[in-house]
């Protein structure tokens, strides 16, 4: 007030002001200050086939982000993190598609033609599934039941679980001195006779990453050494990759399966097999604030 009284004082508390607010700014901007570049619709009678990402929010794609503001309903799995879900609006109405404790999943058929009856009843619609929607995600299925109906869809890629786990572990997939391949292998036995191929999948110049293989860590080790991969060959478990519970297990082929017996991880859970993983000891990162601390391999 006295300042205020005071042309000379006015004038100093003034220039004080500037200098002091021009010298905090940058500490006090918050990320709900900077102008993202946000633009295009949602369009009515359209699906969109979003990646929410690995389960950390901030790993969320922009694009993604604003179609889930913008959408009128929200057709979701069970992989997805509830800080993603909480970017729904009350408005917008949501579906759960995915598996309840001890039930089976929706069947996709009957995912399918969910979301061409929302499409048809004139509704924006955000098919929204874990990591990336191209990656052991059904996609194909869920286009096709689309273009069946004649509905438009689009894609959103996401942040694999694969990407996920290697920054959170400190790790290159493809470091040019250990892997000049990178296989996405999904753990569930697909093939005809029912068993993978671990004569072509035991390669020494090769980073393998399983998805949805918890159960079958000892059958993965046993059938990487019999096709010829040494005992000592380094194997990485990860479990909620990218989130506060993060678990993680760092062994080798012969040791793993033991070590998981007496530290059991939850789901879901990544499997990463190659000579990239001797880096986890060797390379502390950050991940958001927190310190992720170097591990000893146990062979
Ligand atoms: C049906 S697949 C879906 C993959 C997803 N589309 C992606 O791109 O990550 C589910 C498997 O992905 C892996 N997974 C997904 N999210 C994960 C996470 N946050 N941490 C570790 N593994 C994860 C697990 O192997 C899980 O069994």
């Amino acid at each position: 007030m006295r300042a205020q009284s005071n042309p000379l004082l006015l004038k100093w508390y003034n220039a004080f002001m500037r200098l002091s607010n021009r010298a905090l700014s940058p500490l006090v901007q918050h990320a709900s200050d900077v102008h993202l570049p946000l633009r295009g619709e949602c369009r009515a009678g359209q699906v969109y086939l979003v990646g929410a990402g690995s389960g950390d929010a901030e790993l969320l794609t922009l694009k993604a982000a604003r179609l889930l503001r913008q959408a009128d309903a929200v057709v979701y799995d069970r992989l997805v993190g509830d800080d993603v879900l909480a970017l729904i609006p009350h408005r917008s109405e949501r579906y759960y598609v995915g598996k309840a404790r001890g039930h089976h999943s929706v069947p996709q058929a009957e995912i399918g033609e969910l979301m061409v009856k929302l499409a048809r009843e004139g509704k924006s619609v955000v098919r929204l599934k874990g990591g990336d929607p191209s990656v052991f995600a059904r996609m194909g299925e869920e286009l096709d039941a689309l273009a069946a109906a004649q509905i438009p869809a689009a894609i959103v890629p996401g942040i694999t679980a694969a990407s996920a786990a290697a920054a959170s572990m400190g790790i290159p997939l493809t470091d040019r001195g250990h892997a000049q391949q990178l296989r996405f292998v999904t753990a569930q036995l697909c093939r005809e006779d029912g068993t993978p191929d671990w004569t072509s999948l035991a390669r020494k110049d090769e980073t393998l990453v399983f998805y949805m293989g918890l159960s079958k860590v000892s059958a993965i080790c046993q059938g990487l050494r019999q096709a010829g991969l040494p005992d000592e060959w380094p194997i990485m478990l990860v479990a909620n990759a990218s989130q506060p519970e993060q678990q993680s297990l760092v062994a080798s082929l012969a040791s793993m399966p033991e070590k998981l017996a007496a530290h059991p991880l939850p789901s879901p859970c990544l499997i990463v097999v190659g000579s990239v993983v001797q880096r986890v000891a060797t390379t502390p990162v950050a991940l958001a604030s927190e310190f992720i601390s170097p591990q000893e391999i146990t062979p």
